[in-house]
This record gives structure tokens, sequence and C-alpha cells, in this order.
């Protein structure tokens, strides 16, 4: 079995991360990620610096990254179709855009009603028609302001935007409320109501459930799976939002258990070390206390 890991610290963590990180910084991280095994990464957004302004140099960072990693997949979240553009102009073959099941955090985050934000997502895929769009589902399992998603919420916001011709889903835990009960009622009914859609799963660690309800989505059949190095993460628009299930912390679990993911565990671990040292964010990742420990 085999399971891709999308690295997603340097856009979900780092742009938790009130100080402006340097772009040299930024990108010695990365190479430390890619040198770990990492294949697959979430490496930034377009997004108004406004909202985000740790994103405001993605266009440096993509050229950057694309230039050097040609092989990997790279890609990033735009809000609407003005990051798409960016996106597109940076080079980039695949985005995810984000809209959430809830009215209140999708005005929160992109001040946009859901049915604006669909009508955007069907506009990016009639003016790229052949690039990956993937689609981010933000408060997928809850909603700092409206309650527990419920699965008809989400069925019909899938129906709603399925009729986009859509590459991925990830369903998003924007806040960490899901559970596992939870997570295989919805995982199961996403698949098999749109088999032909790559699913991936991203879930925060806010209730330390982060673990066990990524793991949980594995045990449904999914195999693309976003963690975040160091646990870094969280969200600027969904009030107490917490940090990702950590990168390190799940491919220990997917090596024991012999799941290969291609990542070589201590470089991952060193990596993670050294984002610690230089990022001052919020972490959850527990390898990360071991080793100080250790140390
Ligand atoms: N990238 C860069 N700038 C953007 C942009 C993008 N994708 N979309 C809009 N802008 C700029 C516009 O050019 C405009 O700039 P100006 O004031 O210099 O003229 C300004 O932002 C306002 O544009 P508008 O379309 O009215 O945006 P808004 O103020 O309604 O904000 C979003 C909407 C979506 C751009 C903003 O809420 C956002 O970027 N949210 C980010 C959400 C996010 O990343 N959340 C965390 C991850 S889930
Ligand atoms: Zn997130």
């Amino acid at each position: 079995m085999q399971i891709t890991i999308t690295e997603i610290a340097p856009r979900d963590g780092w742009q938790n991360v009130n100080e402006y990180i340097p772009l040299e910084t930024k990108l010695d991280l990365i190479d430390r990620m890619f040198a770990a095994g990492i294949q697959r990464m979430q490496a930034g957004s377009f997004v108004s610096p406004k909202a985000i302004p740790q994103m405001k140099d993605a266009k440096e960072l993509f050229a950057s990254v694309l230039a050097r990693y040609p092989e990997r997949s790279i890609f990033a979240l735009v809000p609407n179709l003005q990051g798409a553009r960016a996106a597109v102009e940076c080079g980039l073959k695949e985005i995810t855009n984000v809209i959430s099941v809830s009215e209140s955090h999708n005005k929160n985050n992109t001040n946009r009603t859901v049915a604006e934000s669909m009508a955007q997502l069907a506009e990016i895929r009639e003016t790229f028609p052949n690039l990956a769009l993937g689609l981010d589902v933000a408060t997928a399992f809850g909603c700092p302001f409206e309650g527990e998603t419920s699965l008809e919420a989400l069925m019909g916001y899938l129906a709603q935007a399925s009729k986009v011709k859509l590459d991925s889903i990830t369903l998003c835990d924007t806040v960490g409320v899901a559970y596992p009960a939870q997570v295989k009622r919805f995982v199961e009914a996403v698949r098999r109501e749109l088999p032909q859609v790559s699913l991936e799963i991203h879930i925060h660690d806010t209730r330390n459930l982060g673990m066990l309800n990524t793991w949980t989505a594995v045990e449904c059949g999914v195999t693309h799976v976003q963690t975040s190095l160091g646990g870094l993460g969280g969200c600027p628009f969904a009030p107490g939002a917490s940090g990702n299930t950590a990168t390190e912390d799940f491919v220990y679990l997917l090596d024991k258990e012999g799941i290969s993911t291609g990542i070589d565990f201590d470089k991952l671990l060193a990596a993670a070390v050294q984002m610690h040292s230089v990022v001052n964010g919020n972490y959850s990742g527990h390898q990360l206390t071991i080793t100080n420990t250790v140390c």
C-alpha cells in the first residue's frame, strides 16, 4: 500500500505565522522537505496580501520552486479567478480553489457568499479548461460560527460544486472539530458519490484528534493525505483553529504500519527541527517534543 503525503506547511503553516519569514528561509525549508522525499506540496497561495501578508512573495517563491523541482507535484491555493490567473502566469499546472460549506466561514475567509464562490469556480474552469483544478472544501466537518456540518449540507455543496469538472476534492477540517465516526461517514459518502475524483483529507489537530482522524480516512481508502511539517498550521479566519496533523508524526505511523510514503523519516524530522528553530509558529508535532527532550 502506498500513501501520498501532500506537504502543506508552506501554505497552511506559514500563513498563520505573523512575522514575515524571509524568502530564502522559506526556500531552504522547502529544499529540506523535498530532500526528505516529499513528492507533493501545496507551496503557498495567491491571495490578497492584505488578507494574508505572509503569502506576498508567492510569485517569487513558486517561480523558484517550480524551476528547481520540475518533477514534483507542486500546486497553490487560490480564493478567486484573480488568484488562478496569477498562479497560471507563474507556470503552475495545478491549483486548488477554497470554498467553505458554511456561509459564515466563506464570508469571513473570502468576503463572498458560497454561491458567488461557486460561480467563480465555474469561471476558473471555463478560463483554464486544461488546468488541474482541485477544490478545498473548508469547514467540511464543522464551522467555528455554525457548528457541526451535516452530511446533507456537505453532499448538497458537492453536488453543486461538481457541476464543474474537478480533478480533486480535499475535505478540510478547518477548525479541528471532526471525530472518527464522522470522518468515516463523510469519506465513505463522498467516495460513493464522486468515485472519479481524487479525494484528499486535511485535518487540524485542535482536540488532539488529528492523527486519529487522518488515520481513519486512510482506513476508509483515502490515499492522499495533507499534513504539515512540525504540525504547523491554522486559519486566520477561523477562530480556534490550531495546527495540522504533523507530517513527521503521520509518516512515523505509516512507516510502523508498513505503509510506504517514499519519505526518509530521519531527514523529515531533521527538517521539522530546523523549521522549529527558524519559524515561530503554532506547533503540535509530538516527535519534535521527543527530539527536543532527547537532545
Ligand atoms: N491575489 C492578490 N490580490 C488579490 C486577489 C488575489 N487572489 N484577489 C483580490 N486581490 C486584491 C485586488 O486586486 C484588490 O486590490 P486593490 O485594493 O489594490 O485594488 C483587493 O484585493 C480587493 O479585491 P476584492 O476582489 O474586492 O477582494 P476582497 O477584499 O473582497 O477580498 C479575497 C477577497 C478572496 C481576495 C480575500 O478575502 C483573500 O485573499 N482571502 C484569503 C483567504 C485565505 O487564504 N484563507 C486561508 C486559507 S483557507
Ligand atoms: Zn487548514
